[in-house]
């Protein structure tokens, strides 16, 4: 255990991380090892280098199943628009930078001053005329994944 924190602390000493750090230190580990290191049973869903994976089968996550829900994770609005489609965006408005933007009625609200925004972003009203920055979803069987 010691030897593994020591290797991690090392790779971090050299500058890598996030998804680097994570794929030097699998490799450095060994896949077994790696993977049962980074599985979290209590937070099925997190970051994994530069996506989000979200496993709609778990609680925090299961009301994404249903068309016009959205869960936010870390800043990322995620709404299921449709039987076959979902919608990520930032939670952060583009009118006066406030974290407010929920998903409501088929699109994307800011309570703060009413700005609207389209499932793709765009502005659907003055107050949200900026547009809102997006996020790329792919649906893979029960897993959710967002680019980010
Ligand atoms: S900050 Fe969102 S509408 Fe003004």
């Amino acid at each position: 255990m010691n030897e593994k924190m020591n290797r991690m602390e090392f790779l971090k000493s050299l500058g890598l991380k996030g998804a680097s750090l994570f794929a030097v230190y699998c490799a450095a580990s060994g896949l077994s090892s790696c993977v049962n290191e980074s599985m979290d049973p209590t937070n099925p869903t997190g970051v994994t280098g530069n996506e989000l994976i979200l496993d709609l089968n778990s609680a925090a996550y299961t009301k994404l199943n249903t068309v016009g829900n959205y869960v936010v994770v870390s800043g990322i609005v995620i709404a299921r628009v449709s039987a076959t489609a979902f919608a990520a965006v930032t939670q952060v408005c583009s009118h006066e930078g406030r974290r407010q933007v929920v998903f409501n009625s088929g699109e994307f609200y800011c309570a703060a001053h009413g700005a609207r925004f389209d499932t793709a972003g765009k502005g659907l009203n003055s107050t949200g005329s900026r547009g809102l920055k997006t996020y790329v979803t792919l649906l893979e069987g029960t897993t959710l994944k967002v680019t980010v």
